[in-house]
């Protein structure tokens, strides 16, 4: 039986373990909420997961250690799926997220 998709959001998605999670996430049909600060890293990443799953994953360079721009994230993803009560799994591989 398929699995019931997930809205998964990951800090650190740009590299190492959140970047592998995120792949393996898609691939299974998941849909990806990923930040990181190197926009080099970000873009191959979008582009991987756009060939791994037809998902609109949503990468942002958002660096966690800042409130603003954790807020501008999260209004971001608010606006484009309608509330952040739908993300059913946080993977914080960098800090500490909260979103105010
Ligand atoms: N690898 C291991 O064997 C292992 C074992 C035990 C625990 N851990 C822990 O697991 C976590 C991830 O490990 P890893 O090996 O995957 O690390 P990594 O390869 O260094 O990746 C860290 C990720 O966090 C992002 N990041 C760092 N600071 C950030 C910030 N201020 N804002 C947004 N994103 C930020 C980096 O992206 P940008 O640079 O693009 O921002 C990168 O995507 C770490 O906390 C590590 O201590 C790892």
């Amino acid at each position: 039986m398929a699995a019931t998709k997930k809205t998964v959001l990951i800090t650190g998605v740009t590299r190492g373990i959140g970047r592998a999670l995120a792949l393996e996430f898609a691939k299974h049909g998941h849909l990806i909420i990923g930040c990181g600060r190197d926009k080099t890293n970000l873009d191959s990443l979008q582009l991987q997961l756009s060939n791994a799953s037809p998902q609109s994953h949503l990468l942002f360079i958002a660096d966690v250690k800042s409130d603003d721009s954790v807020r501008q994230m999260a209004h971001t993803v608010r606006d484009k799926l309608g509330s952040l009560d739908i993300i059913d799994m946080f993977v914080l591989q960098c800090f500490f997220l909260h979103f105010g």
